[in-house]
């Protein structure tokens, strides 16, 4: 029954207005773009939904304002999904709330609610460019490497939650839906994957208090180091605010830019994290610090027009 990824993202914001600008200018390609209801896709098929805060087929949200409201994890068969909802109903204390588009839904301890489908995701037909490394100069031969003008996403790669319940979610998402931990911050944060082999992490859980409860940030993968400036420095040209980045991570080793989304937290571009299998041993013992959190990093950003960081004001 192993989960593959994340297929469904759902937004429930306060200004949709400013959410369709948000995704639009981020290269997500719309395919819903109505008053109450706005539907964007990465070019996997993954998929994003935006609704007003109040709507009433939302589950209670995990914190107020705008912010994240549903995850839905893709799975390989129909087999999957009944397998994962029959093991979350024999545990009674696992709340359940009304299902929605014909997925049942549930609440993780840390009050997100998650439910699962058969994936409509796929793999997208695009490359990345190839690095020219000492080893391997001639890795791309009479090419130049790609200069994006602005990202176009691949996939939802993660999503990062403050979770005051730290243990108790880790426990729920390794115990009852099969995920690994793959790197931790102890008492602090865990990076947890869906599957064995894949990507550094879906989901991070960090704790910073013992009430903060909410979204960090929701990561979108672009193909390449060079999208990931691209996207960041077209984002900063429509206006939008970077929080940081570029940046490279130590954990996971992928570089970075977070941008502030009026739907709720951060949206990352991000592009070169480890692949990991069952082989990997997880580091269990980092510190919190601020060059485990990045090797390197711009504060706020890059100006998208001169291509230079921006001037102390
Ligand atoms: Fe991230």
């Amino acid at each position: 029954m192993a989960i593959t990824g994340i297929d469904r993202i759902t937004y429930g914001v306060e200004d949709m207005a400013s959410a369709q600008r948000f995704f639009t200018d981020w290269g997500l390609k719309p395919l819903t773009t109505e008053a109450e209801h706005l539907l964007f896709s990465t070019q996997d098929g993954s998929q994003i939904e935006v609704c007003k805060l109040d709507n009433p087929e939302l589950a209670p949200a995990f914190e107020t304002g705008s912010t994240l409201r549903e995850v839905i994890w893709g799975v390989e068969s129909q087999a999957d999904v009944d397998a994962l909802v029959a093991k979350l109903k024999s545990h009674p204390e696992v709340p359940q709330v009304a299902a929605r588009d014909g997925i049942e839904r549930f609440i993780d301890p840390n009050g997100m609610c998650i439910g699962f489908r058969v994936s409509e995701r796929h793999h997208a037909p695009v490359k990345g460019s190839v690095m020219n490394t000492y080893d391997r100069p001639d890795a791309r031969i009479d090419e130049r490497s790609t200069v994006y003008d602005r990202a176009e996403p691949v996939k939802v790669g993660h999503v990062v939650f403050f979770a005051p319940n730290l243990e108790q979610t880790e426990q729920f998402y390794r115990e009852l839906l099969g995920f690994q931990v793959s790197d931790r911050y102890p008492h602090r944060g865990v990076f947890l994957r869906c599957n064995p082999a894949g990507g550094h992490h879906d989901m991070f859980l960090l704790r910073v208090s013992e009430t903060r409860r909410g979204v960090n940030h929701v990561a979108f993968t672009v193909r390449d180091i060079h999208e990931v400036f691209g996207g960041g420095l077209h984002i900063s040209r429509c206006g939008w605010k970077t929080q940081i980045g570029p940046g490279r991570h130590p954990i996971s080793s992928a570089y970075f830019w977070y941008v502030n989304n009026p739907c709720g937290g951060l949206a990352e571009y991000y592009s070169d994290e480890d692949y990991l299998t069952a082989d990997w041993q997880p580091k269990e013992d980092w510190v919190t610090c601020n060059e485990n959190y990045a090797e390197w990093a711009i504060n706020g950003g890059v100006d998208g027009h001169t291509r230079r960081q921006y001037l102390p004001e």
